[in-house]
């Protein structure tokens, strides 16, 4: 139950380097293996021209500013999307409704009747590591109660590379497939975001092919584009609904007006909405709780009040980037210098509950009523048995706001 060893380690690489392994994109220097736990990874060429530029990125104002980023990656050229018979039958299995398994809570998605857990695997970092990594990284997810494994064609430095390595290394039995449930995104392009029917069609026969699947139980949508057309969007949906492609719908980074302009158009219910929320990065929380104060920064709405929007609207919240300081900008947990008294209050609560600091960190999250899922994108085994216990507490009212007010965050 310490901070040391994970976390300092982590924050002391460079923002860059922490980008690099994000993206699955290897750097001259480690010769093609990553130096952190070689032994368990894949001897991988070096890719010198896809360095990751999103170290250079400032979040805000103007997140994807004119710089170069990991959306430059190389895409496929796109072909005419191949989708069934609008009208047919979805071939979807339900072995997942039923399913009892480990003790991690377990709530509905959205309106769905998919029974999923507080904790989803996400899979954007595991493109450098080997087969049997990825096995016991997903088999240790199974045995702590996870049943959802996020995935986005654009994680892993080439177009699906992640989805790719999680369908090689796993080769699902049907009835394997059948007990959890896939997500995955689309969306960004190289230095673009396109939601046009052809490129989601496009994108989501790319990711059932390199995930080795028939299936998505969840679609995200990636970022908004602006360039939207809703009743596009509505075509593809529909499309794939009907082709047995795609189960549920959702968005990600979403506010909720472009949510309701969406809804314009689409039918198919969008069920979940993915954001950047941590206890370090708080800001769709921190707002609510300082609205109409002038003059303080925390209540500049920057989302539209999106966990309000999601718990009117039943939508399921996912937290992306749970342990992350800004826009990949290192791990908290255990940097005493940026975060000392949130890193206090995690240590004296941590002997309090008997779990990890980051255990502590992953329940401030799911002890908001909204139910929000927690994207953990460890791709340690044995972290993942650190953090898991976290759903399973419920931080009292004081000690959840202790962690808030010790985050830095303001109660007026
Ligand atoms: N929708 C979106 O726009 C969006 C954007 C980004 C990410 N995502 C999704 O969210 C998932 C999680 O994002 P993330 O990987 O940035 O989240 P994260 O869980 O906050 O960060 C994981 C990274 O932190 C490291 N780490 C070091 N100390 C840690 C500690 N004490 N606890 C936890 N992690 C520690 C992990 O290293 P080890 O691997 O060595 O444990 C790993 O590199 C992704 O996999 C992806 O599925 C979505």
């Amino acid at each position: 139950m310490s901070v040391q060893s994970g976390p300092r380690n982590q924050i002391k690489k460079p923002a860059r380097q922490q980008c690099r392994r994000a993206f699955g994109v290897l750097t001259t220097m480690s010769a093609g293996v990553p130096r952190s736990r070689s032994r368990d990874r894949q001897k991988k060429p070096v890719k010198n021209a896809q360095i990751c530029r999103f170290a250079a990125v400032i979040p805000s104002p103007g997140m994807f500013r004119a710089e170069p980023c990991c959306y430059s990656l190389p895409f496929p050229q796109e072909t005419p999307a191949i989708v069934g018979p609008a009208g047919a039958r979805p071939p979807f299995r339900n072995d997942i409704d039923s399913v009892s398994g480990p003790p991690m809570q377990r709530f509905n998605l959205g309106t769905t009747d998919l029974a999923v857990s507080s904790a989803v695997l996400g899979l954007m970092r595991i493109a450098d590591l080997s087969d049997a990594a990825i096995r016991q990284l997903f088999s240790k997810a199974q045995d702590v109660g996870i049943n959802v494994f996020d995935h986005a064609d654009i994680y892993g430095g080439e177009a699906h590379e992640c989805e790719r390595r999680f369908g090689a290394a796993l080769r699902l039995t049907a009835s394997e497939r059948g007990s959890i449930v896939i997500q995955s995104k689309c969306g960004i392009r190289p230095g673009f975001f396109d939601f046009s029917e052809d490129h989601i069609l496009q994108a989501v026969d790319r990711s059932l092919a390199a995930l080795k699947t028939d299936y998505l139980d969840l679609l995200l949508l990636h970022r908004p584009d602006t360039l939207v057309e809703p009743e596009e969007v509505a075509r593809a949906f529909d499309r794939l609904h009907a082709a047995g492609k795609v189960r549920h719908f959702g968005v990600s980074n979403h506010t909720p007006r472009q949510i309701d302009l969406l809804k314009t158009a689409v039918d198919q219910p969008l069920v979940a909405n993915q954001i950047q929320l941590s206890i370090a990065h708080a800001p769709s929380v921190a707002f609510g709780l300082a609205a109409n104060m002038a003059g303080l920064e925390q209540s500049i709405d920057r989302d539209g009040e999106v966990i309000a929007y999601s718990r009117i609207n039943r939508m399921t919240l996912q937290a992306w980037s749970p342990f992350q300081q800004g826009f990949f900008g290192g791990v908290f947990v255990g940097d005493e210098k940026n975060f000392p008294e949130l890193n206090r209050v995690l240590i004296e609560l941590s002997s309090k509950y008997g779990l990890s600091p980051s255990a502590i960190a992953y329940a401030w999250i799911a002890r908001h009523p909204a139910k929000i899922q927690v994207v953990l994108g460890t791709t340690s085994a044995e972290r993942l048995g650190d953090i898991a216990p976290g759903a399973d507490i419920t931080l009292s009212r004081e000690d959840w706001y202790h962690l808030f007010r010790a985050a830095g965050h303001v109660l007026p």
